[in-house]
């Protein structure tokens, strides 16, 4: 459930509605909804019930302040995957031992930063990672501690570009050399072996998958454990899936998921750690955009957006699904008609949805783009020398603007002219 509903023939983010705040801030915009972020974090939270758990936002899903501040006064902690996401973390006001850090290309600049910030743990993705950690860890007299990330070969069965279990992805160490690496890691100076870390993809809407993963991480601890590690925290990635459409898809609950992990590692008695990004705020956000024309092709008509694929790029890297619906609720029986929905960017991947039926729209009206939370902003970038889409959050009756569309010179001025020019 989300707070994105119609009221009184109007779409409406919890007590606001989204024509007024489009009347205000001007379109496209992101809309995001406090209650449903809340919500979600929530559901997690409460799934976890009975063991002891962090939660870690995925912030590569929407990285927003506000967000994360929204999501760190619940009591969550941050998965970041740079140094530019630590940074903001800790400008949101979330405390270094409530930040995990993930990703395969740590830079030492990165690693140290943390380690002087205070961090939870550093997830290790490679050998040469982990003899890095451990040089500048010592070399400020610290102590990193660390899981390694295991790669479980495991088929995530979702979208090969967001896949990450499998051994042919860049990710985690194989776990048939995990013991060997662990004995290592043991051995170096710097470095403190709390856990165990695994990811294996992301949008998944089956829970075998997870399931396969979580049983091999049981089994890695146990001899893990007899190898002599003191092995007192499994984190379990991110990834569990989010429906995308209203009708035909029930992916399982953050309930189900709870369940999975109390069956599959609850008996070791670790810490549990999560990190789910997607299921926090892919629909607890939508994208609001303005009919600038309807242009009649051949055989088709256009829907031409002010939003393009510079704003929300799932469409067309994913080829991804998202529904869009009108900002006035479609009278009942209203007969619909056939778009092809689309943005003013100057290439023919601009394109969100070929065919879609929709109920009939004209230049002026404004739509909604569904589940564009997670992925969404964060991926927006200025092709075509379009500003970067302004951020909005509601909550109750009130709306803020929380980050503003930049203006031309703004972004015009961050070119430099060479001197020789
Ligand atoms: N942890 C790690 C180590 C990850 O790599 C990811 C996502 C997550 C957690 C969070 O996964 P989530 O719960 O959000 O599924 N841009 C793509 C998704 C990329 C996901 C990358 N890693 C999309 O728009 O579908």
């Amino acid at each position: 459930m989300d707070h994105f509903l119609y009221r009184d023939g109007e779409l409406y983010a919890e007590d606001v509605s989204v024509a007024d705040i489009a009347a205000a801030v001007g379109t496209p915009f992101y809309l995001y909804s406090t209650a449903t972020l809340t919500r979600h974090y929530q559901l997690f939270d409460e799934a976890l019930n009975g063991m002891e758990h962090m939660v870690c936002y995925a912030m590569k899903a929407a990285s927003n302040q506000a967000i994360l501040k929204t999501l760190a006064e619940l009591g969550a902690g941050m998965d970041v995957v740079s140094g530019g996401e630590y940074a903001r973390a800790k400008a949101a006001g979330v405390p270094g031992d409530r930040i995990v850090f993930s990703g395969v290309g740590k830079t030492r600049a990165e690693i140290r930063a943390a380690l002087e910030g205070g961090i939870r743990q550093f997830n290790v993705e490679s050998e040469p990672e982990l003899l890095v950690i451990s040089e500048v860890a010592s070399s400020l007299g610290k102590t990193a501690p660390i899981t390694v990330r295991v790669n479980p070969d495991v088929d995530a069965k979702t979208h090969a570009k967001i896949a990450t279990g499998k051994s042919e992805n860049k990710f985690g160490i194989p776990i048939s050399k995990a013991r060997a690496v662990y004995a290592e890691a043991a051995a170096l100076p710097g470095i403190d072996v709390i856990g165990i870390d695994v990811h294996i993809g992301s949008q998944l809407t089956d829970l075998e998958p997870y399931e396969l993963a979580y049983r091999k991480v049981a089994d890695l601890t146990e001899q893990l454990r007899a190898d002599g590690h003191n092995i007192r925290r499994l984190d379990l990635g991110g990834g569990l899936g989010i429906p995308y459409t209203r009708s035909n898809e029930a992916p399982p609950l953050p309930s189900d998921y709870g369940a999975l992990i109390k069956r599959t590692v609850g008996h070791l008695g670790c810490e549990i750690e999560i990190e789910p990004g997607r299921l926090i705020a892919g629909n607890a956000g939508i994208l609001v955009s303005r009919v600038i024309y309807v242009k009649q092709g051949e055989g088709r008509q256009f829907l031409i957006l002010d939003g393009a694929m510079n704003d929300l790029i799932r469409p067309a890297m994913y080829d991804a699904h998202h529904d869009i619906v009108p900002i006035v609720e479609p009278v009942a029986g209203v007969e619909q008609q056939s778009y092809d929905i689309v943005g003013p960017v100057c290439e023919s991947g601009d394109t969100f949805a070929k065919n879609r039926m929709m109920p009939p729209l004209a230049a002026g009206d404004l739509v909604a783009f569904r589940s564009a939370g997670a992925y969404g902003a964060v991926m927006a970038s200025e092709y075509n020398t379009r500003p970067l889409v302004p951020e909005v959050l509601a909550k109750g009756d009130q709306f803020a603007v929380i980050r503003q569309r930049p203006d031309f010179d703004e972004i015009i001025n961050r070119d430099t002219i060479p001197p020789w020019l």
